[in-house]
């Protein structure tokens, strides 16, 4: 199974003084996490996953060299790829679609910034992806979420039993992402997640169960709970 690996963000809601040394503003992904760089953890994940065996890390060529560093010291058996990113996570994963082999009938995609999803669950959704067009690991919304216009006046309040969270890994058949990315593309569309281009082109997506812990690193917060569930896994595993 190919596994693609959008890791050309910046971090903007991360807000970290390390992220703004320099001049430029570094990748969220490379921030410390139980002494690994994020993105190491989300790596070494793909690499337990018995059905992962290519990956493709979708980076901006100024991450490139640390990148290559984490994948050294990790000692990878799998084939890892390093592929440019563009300016949206959409337009990085589109990239990602342009350069995975001619013979890659499916896909999955996995944020970088998921460094909690399990290889498990990696399997899970490379399993389901064989029957089925395309599928997103995703979770039962716990909060009441509310429909907002501009002036803050709530609109609407959805049945909560109809509203999951959408994660990662999302796995597609991968000649028709490709059709949808060209069609967004055509049509202008800007999505946040690669199943809302499926919607769009009324393609069935479907729901595997998700992760509780799969939560994205977002925010320092987001940081901050990531630490505490590792800790709690690695203090298990003792
Ligand atoms: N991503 C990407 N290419 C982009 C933007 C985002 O590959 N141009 C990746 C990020 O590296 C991340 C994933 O998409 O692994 C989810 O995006 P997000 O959490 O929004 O990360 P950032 O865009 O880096 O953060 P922010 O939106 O706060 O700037
Ligand atoms: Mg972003």
């Amino acid at each position: 199974m190919y596994l693609l690996i959008p890791a050309a963000g910046s971090g903007r809601r991360m807000d970290s003084e390390w992220l703004r040394q320099g001049t430029a503003q570094r990748n969220k992904l490379l921030l410390n996490l139980l002494g690994k760089p994020l993105l190491a953890w989300t790596l070494l994940a793909a690499e337990a996953s018995s059905h992962i065996s290519w990956i493709g890390i979708i980076g901006q060529p100024i991450d490139w060299d640390d990148f290559t560093t984490i994948v050294t010291q990790l000692s990878f058996t799998k084939p890892i790829h390093l592929i440019e990113g563009g300016s949206t996570r959409q337009e990085s994963v589109y990239n990602g679609l342009q350069a995975l082999p001619p013979d890659a009938k499916h896909v999955l995609i996995h944020d970088g910034a998921r460094c909690l999803a399990t290889p498990e669950l990696f399997d899970r959704c490379a399993q389901a992806v064989l029957t089925c067009a395309g599928l997103i690991a995703a979770i039962p919304v716990k909060d009441t979420i509310k429909v907002v216009d501009q002036e803050k006046l709530i609109k609407s309040t959805p049945d909560r039993s109809q509203l999951w969270a959408a994660q990662t890994p999302q796995g597609f058949s991968v000649p028709l992402l490709k059709k949808c990315h060209q069609e967004g593309r055509r049509q202008g569309w800007e999505v946040t997640d690669d199943a809302a281009l499926f919607e769009q082109c009324h393609l069935p997506v479907l729901i595997v169960e998700g992760e509780e812990t799969n939560l994205k690193v977002t925010t320092p917060v987001d940081l901050a709970i990531a630490e505490f569930i590792l800790t709690q896994r690695l203090n298990r595993a003792v």
